[in-house]
């Protein structure tokens, strides 16, 4: 079976070499892998409970967006869109909100993290803490859940949040499947790979440490200014170094073929002087680098092709979404009212279900009646009349009356259930008298 790969990318700030190594570039080469198929966003929603500088957010999901695609996103394989252009998105959450248990959100590490910070600190408990951040994991539930992704790609930080959203779907079934399961259950799927690379001071890269490479940002200048940041040991040229263990080492490790590395090792252990050591990660680096920069910056002067290229996502996530979000409606009862022709349509199907009155007369001369039901079998015979008219009235009375005038009506039953021939007259009766 084809397997669902969903991840997403808050959009605030840009990506820096870290999370190109650790996020971007595996997702894209999973992403080549027969038998998967991949969702990969801009969950700028997300990005909203973070920041609340209109400008900044535009611009990053403009630079993130761009960042994918120069990195060599292939947007026919993988379905790349902006978590904002999906209306179902924001829908289905408030559905899943609403199975949601507060005690379990009170638990969230993000939120729980910004409690105790505020105790710490003497303050309100929930001071500066907002519903976005609160619930923040339903949104993130919604964002797998709406596409039934089996797999989600995500930090070691963001695991709390993926059982969360098999909780919740677990939840959401049991309540209202009947039987039926509208979610997948999501694994997450952590890869070592993504807390590898370490920041200048050896560190991991994180802007909260302020040791990052940036990828585009700056340019090759920016990356060579970067380079030249990197913490090493004072060792001067011609003394031997030890590699393992370095930050320059690693970030050189991070792309490079196995044979790059033992020869550059070699090169360290044998004197080569670390400036020299950051002119060669530089070449390294931007050999993978830089044809994607430039096709970064030719994006980031067209914006209008990402935009195209994203409502082409948004519209195939859609065709995806909308039909499971409108079963997931019918399913909590946010149903479309009928017209009353369409509620009646079943009682006319049973009008034609009715038993059925048949006056005829025979070879003798006397006129009969039988009344036989839906389905042809005989419920009453009656006896022969020398007038029409009497057989229709007994008929009309029949109609009327129903099992009343049973007793006085010169008719014999048919072989069937005493109880077929009551609910027929009682049907009969009902119609007769509507
Ligand atoms: N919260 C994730 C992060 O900060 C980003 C994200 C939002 C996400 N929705 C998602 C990741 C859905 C995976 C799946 O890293």
């Amino acid at each position: 079976m084809t397997q669902r790969v969903l991840t997403g990318i808050t959009t605030t700030g840009t990506l820096h070499l870290g999370n190109y190594v650790g996020a971007v570039r595996p997702a894209i080469a999973a992403s080549r892998e027969p038998g998967t198929e991949s969702f990969f966003f801009m969950a700028d929603y997300h990005a909203l409970i973070k920041c609340d500088e209109p400008d900044r957010i535009e611009r990053s999901r403009l630079q993130i967006a761009a960042t994918w695609l120069a990195a060599g996103l292939d947007t026919q394989r993988v379905v790349f869109y902006r978590q904002s252009d999906i209306p179902e998105i924001p829908e289905l959450t408030w559905l899943l909100t609403c199975v949601t248990s507060k005690g379990q959100m009170n638990r969230a590490h993000a939120y729980k993290a910004s409690v105790d910070a505020n105790v710490a600190a003497g303050e309100d408990p929930d001071a500066g803490v907002t519903m976005g951040l609160y619930s923040y994991p339903i949104l993130m539930a919604a964002d797998i859940l709406m596409f039934n992704a089996h797999r989600v790609p995500v930090g070691k930080d963001q695991v709390q949040h993926i059982e969360m959203a098999r909780d919740v779907a677990q939840r959401f079934n049991h309540l209202f499947g009947k039987g039926e399961d509208f979610f997948v259950l999501p694994e997450a799927q952590v890869d070592a790979e993504m807390e590898l690379l370490p920041g200048l001071d050896g560190r991991k890269m994180s802007k909260s440490y302020d040791n990052v490479v940036p990828l585009f940002e700056g340019g090759a200048k920016g990356l060579k200014d970067a380079i030249a940041r990197i913490v090493t040991d004072s060792r001067l040229p011609g003394e031997p170094k030890e590699p393992e263990g370095t930050a320059l080492v690693q970030l050189f490790d991070a792309f490079s073929t196995p044979e790059q590395r033992a020869a550059f090792r070699a090169e360290l252990r044998a004197g080569l002087g670390w400036g020299e050591a950051k002119q060669r990660l530089f070449a390294q680096i931007d050999a993978e680098i830089g044809p994607m920069r430039e096709r970064y910056e030719q994006l980031m002067a067209n914006p209008e092709r990402i935009e195209q290229i994203l409502q082409e996502g948004a519209a195939r996530a859609r065709a995806i979404a909308a039909p499971l979000l409108a079963r997931l409606r019918e399913a909590v009862g946010l149903r479309r009212f009928q017209p009353l022709q369409a509620v009646a349509a079943p009682m006319a199907k049973a009008k034609s279900a009715l038993p059925v009155f048949k006056q005829y007369r025979e070879p003798d001369g006397q006129f009969y009646f039988k009344l036989n039901a839906a389905d042809g079998q005989l419920l009453l015979q009656s006896q022969g009349f020398a007038q029409g008219k009497e057989a229709g009235q007994w008929v009309a009375r029949l109609k009327r009356e129903g099992a009343a005038a049973l007793a006085e009506a010169p008719v014999q039953r048919g072989e069937v259930d005493e109880a077929l021939l009551l609910e027929a007259l009682a049907a009969l009766q009902a119609a007769e008298n509507a």
